[in-house]
């Protein structure tokens, strides 16, 4: 299965800044066109304000563009028939802010739980009970089975982030749009997550979109990177192995950070 977005352009209204016209807006997505083919880890790099948690929003059904399209296996994700069908269940979000996107009333157990809930639904549950589903993921992302009773605000921010990554997995998503899911996650963990999340590629043939600003987690994770500045795609680079001939000024900024830590590291 893959995913594409097509001209897509989206823009905002801008708060304060009122016009004779009324309301400015600010564009903040110009004219994007990308393609994820199945089995494929896309990253998406760009400063802040660049417009990455918009294009992924765009890939994940949950913000429909100005004008474009955002398809998957070139059926448009915000026609009515493809929203209310089977979507939600073809592609999993994790948010930059774990925080707000879980129910502080729902035990560990009962959020991981809801996610297999759909997927039994669907008749594409496995064959063991809910509860060893939820140990066997809170186990993959380095949790060990108690924690499926503690509640959000009794776990530390890197162990929610973990929560929310077993949580998109459990569903099998054909697209995990990952928005800085790991940065906050120390090296040990990104490692341990990174491992986790290539093992399911290689099992289920998921994509990802990886966003992100860490270029070491891009080399680890990523097949291609492209590169967002202002709401435009600057460059892409399609071999992890051109990344140190790349022309984009943010992205060499980035590169030259890393090197740095390398060099500190063996000098
Ligand atoms: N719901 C919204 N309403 C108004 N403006 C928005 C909204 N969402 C995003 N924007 C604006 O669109 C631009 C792109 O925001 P976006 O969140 O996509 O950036 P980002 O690249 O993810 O940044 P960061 O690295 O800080 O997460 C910003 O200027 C932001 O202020
Ligand atoms: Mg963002």
């Amino acid at each position: 299965m893959n995913f594409t977005v097509e001209n897509v352009n989206v823009s905002f209204r801008k708060e304060r800044q009122k016009s004779v016209f009324g309301r400015e807006r600010q564009q903040a997505l110009k004219n994007i066109s990308l393609t994820i083919n199945q089995g494929e880890s896309l990253a998406l790099v760009g400063e802040s304000g660049s417009g990455k948690s918009t294009l992924g929003r765009v890939l994940s059904g949950l913000l429909k563009p100005d004008s474009g399209q955002a398809t998957m296996d070139g059926h448009d994700i915000y026609s009515g028939r493809s929203r209310s069908s089977s979507l939600r269940n073809q592609i999993s979000i994790v948010f930059q802010d774990y925080t707000t996107s879980v129910n502080p009333r729902f035990r560990v157990g009962d959020i991981i739980g809801e996610s297999l809930r759909v997927l039994s639904k669907s008749g594409q549950a496995e064959n063991k009970s809910v509860q060893s589903q939820v140990a066997s993921l809170l186990d993959q992302v380095g949790l060990s089975a108690s924690y499926a009773l503690r509640y959000p605000h009794e776990l530390s921010g890197g162990q929610l982030q973990r929560v929310c990554i077993a949580r998109a997995v459990a569903v099998k998503p054909k697209l995990i749009v990952l928005d800085e899911a790991i940065s906050s996650l120390d090296a040990s963990t990104q490692t341990q997550v990174m491992d986790l999340l290539q093992e399911l590629r290689r099992l289920h043939g998921f994509s990802y979109f990886f966003i992100t600003h860490d270029l070491t987690a891009v080399t680890y994770m990523c097949d291609r990177i492209i590169f967002l500045h202002c709401g435009h795609i600057t460059e892409s680079v399609d071999r992890i192995e051109d990344l140190p001939w790349v022309q984009d000024e943010y992205a060499r900024s980035l590169l030259a950070a890393v090197i740095k830590i390398d060099i500190e590291k063996t000098g």
